[in-house]
């Protein structure tokens, strides 16, 4: 039995290097890269505290000290701006920082996904917790960590999120191969598999940056070898506990058809900027008048 049946508990892996992104992160992460005004990373906090898990611990690196600083207060500027009654950027700025309590642990050598998850095996402790990827926004509009919670709580298992992809861009994701549950909002998952070519994917389902897992998911990852690129990979601890039985055991895919914005290479974070910012109300009405007009420009 796990101490808690309930998620409070969200982990965050932000230890990458970014390197899609250089020469922008050099001496930045890429966690702090703007998506219209906002981090992308705080979107991804902001996520896990609407979801009731107001305890984050953040697994970083090296060159990570902004994103301690980004959601620590800040007290110069927040003088400056209450002097000033600038309380729109006031509220903006402290707004991160009233978020939730966020640890912090270094992952140490970038062994991978799955050993940056292991790095959360302390503070997590016996009990379920979710597990969100920084390169994934999911539209606060559309529901699904909290269903995944749910589904996790429902099963006792281990919770993925799933979305078709084009076949020929299932490479790029861990791929899996499910079973449709009669009545239920939710799949099961009879085998995982990380990175596949075309020809060896079992589906075109794709798992997304959010997960809900079972404790027991620490232990596999310990005794997992080194997989795909000769990382520790998350998906393959899941593909052991998909075949388990018992306690801990079991894999489930929550399928989700919202809007996820993906911020994990150029073209991709470019897109997320210009559609958000596109549904602003500040921003939107100008922008979108004058996409019009450049992509009519465009097409001449
Ligand atoms: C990671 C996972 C992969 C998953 C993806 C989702 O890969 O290893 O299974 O599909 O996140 O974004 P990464 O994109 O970090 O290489």
């Amino acid at each position: 039995m796990t101490d808690v049946s309930r998620v409070r508990k969200a982990v965050i892996p932000a230890a990458g290097l970014g390197t899609r992104f250089l020469p922008a992160t050099k001496a930045m992460p890429k966690e702090m890269l703007p998506v219209v005004d906002m981090p992308a990373i705080q979107y991804v906090v902001q996520e896990a505290v609407s979801a009731g898990l107001a305890d984050v611990l953040m697994i970083t690196g090296r060159n990570k000290r902004a994103l301690e600083d980004h959601f620590d207060r800040v007290p110069t500027v927040e003088k400056l701006l209450e002097d000033k009654g600038d309380t729109e950027r006031l509220e903006a700025i402290q707004h991160a920082t009233d978020l939730g309590e966020i640890h912090y642990v270094r992952q140490g050598d970038p062994k991978g996904l799955g050993h940056a998850v292991l790095r959360a095996k302390t503070h997590v402790g016996n009990e379920p917790f979710a597990v969100l990827l920084g390169d994934d926004l999911i539209d606060e509009r559309d529901e699904l960590l909290t269903i995944m919670i749910d589904v996790q709580a429902r099963t006792g298992g281990s919770v993925v999120a799933l979305i078709e992809v084009p076949m020929d861009k299932i490479s790029a994701y861990g791929c899996a191969d499910m079973t449709v549950i009669d009545g239920q909002d939710y799949v099961r998952v009879n085998h995982l598999v990380e990175k596949p070519a075309v020809e060896d994917a079992p589906s075109n389902l794709a798992v997304i940056g959010r997960y809900v897992l079972h404790p027991a998911v620490f232990e596999v990852l310990e005794n997992t070898p080194p997989g795909r690129g000769n990382e520790i990979q998350l998906t393959d601890a899941l593909q052991t506990l998909a075949t388990r039985e018992g306690e801990g055991g079991g894999v489930y895919g929550v399928v989700f058809r919202g809007r996820r914005y993906d911020t994990g290479d150029k073209l991709s974070y470019l897109k997320a900027v210009v559609t958000l910012a596109c549904e602003r109300e500040d921003l939107g009405p100008d922008l979108r008048e004058w996409l019009g007009e450049f992509t009519a420009d465009l097409a001449k």
